[in-house]
């Protein structure tokens, strides 16, 4: 049984290197905010901030935090209404949110990427 235990974490381990690997960028830690970042894309810096405050604190207490770039913008767009009332969210916060998820998916992939 502890053999059978093993090998599955092993699998899994596996698995989920196979798909870092099998993607040239890096999902390591999520993405920090800066001025950069909120010039390059015309977003309030504070706004991207207060996004990503939200998301350290509201968005990993039923689940592991998903990195940004892990999801596509059109999944983001359609997941995070249904998660802000999971996590009651304000609809101002959900906005705030939304912004941080879309920039920091474009800090990874580009502007013009769906992966
Ligand atoms: C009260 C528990 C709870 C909270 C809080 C919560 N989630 Fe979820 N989340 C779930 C459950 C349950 C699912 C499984 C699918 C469903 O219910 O739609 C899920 C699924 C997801 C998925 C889909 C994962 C996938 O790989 O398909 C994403 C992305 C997600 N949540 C993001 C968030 C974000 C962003 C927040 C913060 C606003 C959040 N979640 C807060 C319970 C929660």
């Amino acid at each position: 049984m502890i053999r059978v235990k093993k090998i599955l974490v092993i699998g899994i381990g596996l698995a989920a290197s196979g798909l870092f690997l099998g993607c040239a960028k890096s999902f390591k830690g999520i993405p920090e905010v800066t001025s950069q970042m909120a010039m390059n894309y015309g977003v309030e810096e504070a706004t991207l901030a207060r996004g990503r405050g939200i998301y350290m604190a509201h968005c990993a207490t039923c689940h592991e935090r998903v990195h940004p770039g892990e999801i596509d913008p059109e999944f983001w767009r359609g997941v995070t209404p249904h998660m802000a009332v999971k996590a009651k969210l304000t609809a101002e916060e959900q906005q705030q949110l939304l912004h941080y998820l879309m920039v920091a998916h474009a800090e990874v992939h580009g502007l013009d990427s769906e992966h």
